[in-house]
């Protein structure tokens, strides 16, 4: 299952990107409004750093949306317009598709929903189980459903778990075998905790640093017995000869 962010801040997104763990990016106008920034520019300067970037149409008629899903795909080639499920989202969206542009159909809360998205050629469709959840329904039961009826038609749309609260609901995306599941970015750092990690690799630093400790302990008592030892011989030497230089004897053999 690949890890799609669901936001469209730049700097979560490169966050992301250089941890290794990302592939792409969800936006959908709400995201855009609380990054505060143009739409174009923002997908533009996103598409710069990462593939499989989901932007979505904002018009609400079958025409308009099809001059500005196809208006938003030419911004640059990683992106994947996002149409509703609506009639008029399916009719605008299977003439992107028919252009040769990925169609992601979102806002999708049903098998059904999903079937038609299939049916018009989408590349990705996003079921949102957090707002199922919401309405005390089962958001995963919905995502594990479309795979199993997808698998069982053979459809190639690929499921992307959307509406992601919690990391639990990344694990039951992977179990259902959704494709992909995009989460905010608070949900991406929560997926690498865990106590017996963290307390791990506290031990395995710990240890090491005693270790190293320990052996620059015993390296400088032998350092310094040796440099003692070689501090004492000038000494005795001193001691044991006479100004001049000549040797004296032990006072026994004397
Ligand atoms: C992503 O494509 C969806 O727009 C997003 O996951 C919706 O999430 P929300 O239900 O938390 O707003």
């Amino acid at each position: 299952m690949k890890i799609f962010l669901d936001t469209a801040i730049y700097e979560e997104i490169q966050q992301g990107v250089e941890w290794g763990v990302v592939d792409g990016v969800t936006t959908n106008p709400t995201l855009i409004a609380k990054a505060g920034q143009d739409h174009e520019e923002q997908v533009k300067r996103i598409c710069q750093i990462i593939g499989n970037v989901s932007a979505e149409v904002v018009s609400e008629r079958k025409d308009d949306m099809l001059v500005e899903g196809r208006r938003i795909a030419a911004w640059h080639k990683n992106v994947i317009v996002k149409v509703p499920m609506t009639p008029d989202g399916m009719a605008a969206g299977k003439a992107l598709a028919r252009d040769g542009i990925r169609v992601n159909v979102t806002l999708c809360f049903s098998v059904n929903q999903a079937l038609l998205a299939a049916a018009i050629g989408a590349y990705i469709v996003s079921p949102f189980a957090g707002r199922l959840d919401d309405i005390n329904e089962d958001g995963m039961k919905l995502v594990a459903d479309i795979v199993a009826a997808y698998r069982q038609q053979e459809i190639k749309t690929k499921v992307l778990a959307a509406s992601i609260r919690s990391p639990v609901h990344v694990t039951q995306a992977a179990l259902a075998g959704a494709d992909i599941a995009t989460m905010p970015f608070a949900v991406l750092k929560q997926m690498f905790n865990h106590p017996l990690t963290e307390a791990g690799q506290k031990r395995f630093l710990e240890d090491y640093e005693r270790a190293r400790a320990e052996r620059g302990g015993a390296r400088a008592g032998a350092d310094g017995r040796a440099s003692a030892g070689e501090r004492s011989e000038p000494q005795k030497t001193q001691e044991a000869k006479p100004a001049g230089g000549r040797a004296v004897e032990p006072a026994a053999k004397r």
